[in-house]
């Protein structure tokens, strides 16, 4: 448990929250007084995070690149609260296709994940959200750096970070804050996947700090994000990756 309550009975929005970095997020919310919907497309996932998080989470099946689902998580949020504090848009995926092999499904898959479907997850959030509210896209060191092989997913992220800038502007006047946190090397499944177990030594390596990120390390700062203790930060990008896209 933590000594702060920050998010005293807040509710909250977590994309992808079933596992990894959203998890993560969605566990130090709670232990921060928040309430937590967490959103995916694994049913098992989704179970498996609820019994684990406790009274202060609920699931909702469904895609970020698909509007549907995305209309039915906000009509169960406004259904139960009436109203949110705090949307984490961190759904992602993406996988390496060097240049030279990459495929218009490559493409496609990607983007409808990261940005299609971060810019529907904030835009339809937006009705239930006030002042004093806040948003967080998860964007990635990826895109700041190159990585070979990681275009389309790079390119993505640079996206994301971009929306921030633009939605700051978007928001003049609502007291709603919009800022991009950027993991580094993280241990789960997405990593583990995307680089295999002797990619993830590799890129742990990378950094300053020589290591891989613990999820609760990437959930700690979306916690500070979230809460008032941010509340001058608007459009910010804000690195948490061992100094990798800062050296
Ligand atoms: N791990 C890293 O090293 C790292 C570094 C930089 C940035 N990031 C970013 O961090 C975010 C979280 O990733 P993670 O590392 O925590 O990996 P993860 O454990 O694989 O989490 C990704 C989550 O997103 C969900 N998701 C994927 N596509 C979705 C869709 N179309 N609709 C709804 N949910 C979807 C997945 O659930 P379902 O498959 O069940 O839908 C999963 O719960 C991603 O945006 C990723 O790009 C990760």
């Amino acid at each position: 448990m933590h000594d702060v309550n920050r998010l005293d009975g807040k509710t909250a929005v977590i994309t992808g929250g079933a596992t990894g970095i959203g998890r993560a997020a969605a566990k130090r919310f709670i232990e921060e007084g928040a309430f937590v919907f967490i959103f995916g497309r694994r049913q098992e996932a989704l179970d498996a995070a609820v019994a684990d998080l406790g009274p202060n989470a609920r699931a909702v099946n469904g895609s970020v690149s698909d509007e549907a689902d995305l209309d039915r998580l906000y009509a169960a949020v406004k259904a139960e609260r009436g109203t949110l504090d705090i949307v984490f848009a961190n759904a992602g995926a993406g996988s390496q296709l060097p240049l030279g092999e990459i495929t218009a499904g490559h493409i496609d898959e990607t983007f409808d994940t990261n940005v299609k479907g971060t810019i529907f997850t904030v835009q339809k959030a937006l009705p239930l959200m006030g002042t004093g509210g806040s948003i967080i896209l998860t964007g990635s060191s990826a895109g700041t750096t190159g990585a070979p092989a990681f275009g389309v997913y790079s390119a993505s992220k640079a996206a994301v970070r971009n929306l921030a800038k633009t939605w700051a502007e978007d928001l003049k006047g609502t007291g709603i804050r919009v800022n991009v946190l950027s993991p580094g090397p993280t241990a789960t499944e997405l990593a583990k996947e995307a680089l295999g177990e002797e990619g993830m030594k590799v890129f742990a390596s990378m950094n300053p700090l020589q290591r891989m990120a613990d999820p609760a390390e990437i959930g700690a700062v979306a916690a500070f994000l979230a809460s008032q203790d941010s509340s001058f930060m608007t459009a910010s990008e804000v690195a948490v990756d061992g100094g990798l896209a800062q050296i």
